[in-house]
């Protein structure tokens, strides 16, 4: 008798695991729900959006570890620095960063519809120049979420400016599950990247599978 090849069965659980986890999560806010729409429907990208059972956890964790400065690195629609900004106290501030003029105003125009948007600073520009722009240490938590091929330069700078015991999340990392054997530049970068993350002993860390893959880095005290 033919079997069913594994995957097939995966994709099917995890497609419904999803459908599921979003379905018994808290409800996103009816911005965030307008937000997830137009990423959907009005951008070439729908895939880029962390969604709603990431963006409850960016949420959760925010709140967990009390933050109050954070660095969103990838703003798109502006979905995870919303996320963020609805968990933080009034004087809590989040920096995201994004060099795509066109989902740099889209996202701000989200932003001013909100007082939670007003914690919220949008820079536009390349990612690494404005890391190194930012003092040491002074950063609670940071969201990795840009260019994948970068995603190692941030790292360092991310890890520069984080306090010690601060959080850094850092989203793909299973890259649609190409990391497993690398044939082209983005996911060679990824697996690069975990391994990098693995053998680095400032970093305390967990990899989670949640959708497209998730490490969560705690920096140690040197
Ligand atoms: C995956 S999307 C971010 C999704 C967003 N965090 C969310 O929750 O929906 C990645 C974004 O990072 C931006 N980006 C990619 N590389 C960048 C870089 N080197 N510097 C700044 N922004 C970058 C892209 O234009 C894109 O909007």
């Amino acid at each position: 008798m033919k079997s069913e090849p594994i995957y097939c069965f995966m994709d099917a659980v995890a497609g419904e695991a999803e459908k599921y986890a979003r379905d018994h999560s808290s409800p996103m806010s009816s911005l965030l729900e307008e937000m997830e729409h137009f990423s959907l429907t009005a951008t070439p990208y729908p895939s880029m959006l962390t969604g709603r059972v990431e963006g409850r956890f960016l949420q959760f964790i925010t709140g967990l570890c009390g933050a109050r400065r954070i660095v969103d690195i990838g703003t798109f629609t502006g979905y995870s620095a919303l996320s963020m900004a609805e968990a933080l106290s009034d004087e809590g501030r989040i920096i995201t960063i994004e060099r795509d003029p066109r989902f740099a105003e889209i996202a701000q125009g989200f932003f001013d519809r909100t007082p939670a948007g007003g914690k919220i600073t949008l820079r536009q520009g390349e990612a690494l120049e404005i890391l190194k722009s930012l003092p040491d240490e002074e950063t609670d938590l940071v969201f990795l979420d840009a260019d994948k091929g970068q995603y190692a330069a941030c790292y360092g700078e991310a890890m520069r400016i984080l306090r010690t015991g601060g959080l850094m999340l850092v989203d793909n990392v299973l890259w649609y599950g190409k990391i497993f054997a690398p044939k082209d530049e983005d996911s060679r970068a990824v697996a690069e990247f975990n391994e990098l993350v693995k053998g680095d002993p400032r970093a305390e860390k967990l990899f989670l599978t949640i959708r497209d893959g998730l490490y969560i880095i705690r920096k140690r005290a040197a």
